[in-house]
């Protein structure tokens, strides 16, 4: 078997050849970033693109997104939603495709993008609650977080089938897992994916740290990124207990950590936004239905 050090050589060389960030998408994103790019511009440019325009539109005609009466051009999507939803729609289908995997016995791709799309929900419900960033931008964060999952498990099926026998057998968590056979991180995989499409310093520090408590040993030392990262590390916990197998050995991780203290929340807070987070997982389960 490949000691750590190699296999993680042997990833980087698969990561390699994966797809490239499509630059239309980079383009688009970065026009939305700048404050002095016109809606008009971003309609021009998307619309250069039949395929990129068809699924905005079928994305901002869901459920999750609710304009009234729909709509059935671009402009109309970018006028109703503004352009921060049009930015998480178009980042969160470029990655649905470019993660794009089969199942196999130990990975289910549905059950994967709803543990995915759940924490992007709960995350960005967390962010705006308590003040921890755009909301929009830490939906994408929480359904990036874990795609250095999707990433092992297209190299190495078997090291990742191995990680997750383990787990299910010795009731600890898949990161747990990964520590105890000491097979690289899918949180370490996950960012240099992202390094490789370039996605924001953001989005990279929750793939790297979504399950890091301390602040020393952080990707980044930004109080903002770190607050991003914070509401993703609290939605993952909050998300993999809902979804937890009630028959199987897994135990429910806790809340009581630093990461509350930060935030400032306490469990009662918690408990109080029940009802929102489930109304959050129920409007995502919209947009999930939309992109498979
Ligand atoms: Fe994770
Ligand atoms: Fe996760």
């Amino acid at each position: 078997m490949l000691d750590q050090h190699r296999k993680t050589e042997h990833y980087a060389q698969k990561i390699n050849e994966l797809p490239a960030f499509p630059a239309v998408v980079s383009g688009i994103i970065r026009l939305i970033e700048n404050p002095l790019t016109s809606m008009n511009r971003i309609e021009e440019l998307m619309t250069k693109d039949q395929g990129l325009t068809l699924k905005t539109l079928r994305m901002a005609n869901s459920a999750f997104y609710s304009i009234p009466g729909g709509a059935k051009t671009l402009n109309r999507a970018i006028t109703h939603l503004g352009l921060e939803s049009i930015k998480q729609i178009v980042l969160t289908s470029t990655v649905y495709e470019l993660l794009s995997t089969k199942s196999n016995s130990k990975f289910d791709v549905g059950l994967y993008w709803k543990h995915s799309i759940y924490t992007g929900s709960v995350a960005g419900l967390l962010a705006q609650k308590f003040n921890l960033g755009k909301s929009s931008d830490v939906f994408i964060c929480g359904l990036v977080h874990d795609m250095g999952k999707v990433l092992l498990n297209m190299v190495d099926a078997k090291s990742y089938a191995e990680t997750v026998k383990l787990s299910e057998e010795t009731g600890v968590h898949f990161d747990e897992a990964e520590k105890t056979l000491d097979t690289p991180r899918h949180t370490h995989i996950g960012m240099m994916v992202a390094k490789k499409w370039s996605l924001p310093a953001v989005i990279q520090c929750c793939i790297n740290d979504h399950h890091t408590e301390r602040l020393t040993t952080r990707e980044s030392t930004v109080p903002e990124i770190n607050s991003v990262v914070d509401a993703v590390w609290l939605a993952n916990r909050m998300i993999e207990n809902m979804m937890l197998d009630k028959n199987g050995k897994i135990q429910p991780y806790t809340y009581e950590s630093e990461v509350l203290k930060r935030c400032e929340i306490e469990l009662k807070d918690l408990e109080a936004l029940q009802p929102e987070i489930e109304a959050a997982i129920a409007s995502s389960e919209s947009l999930l239905k939309t992109l498979s």
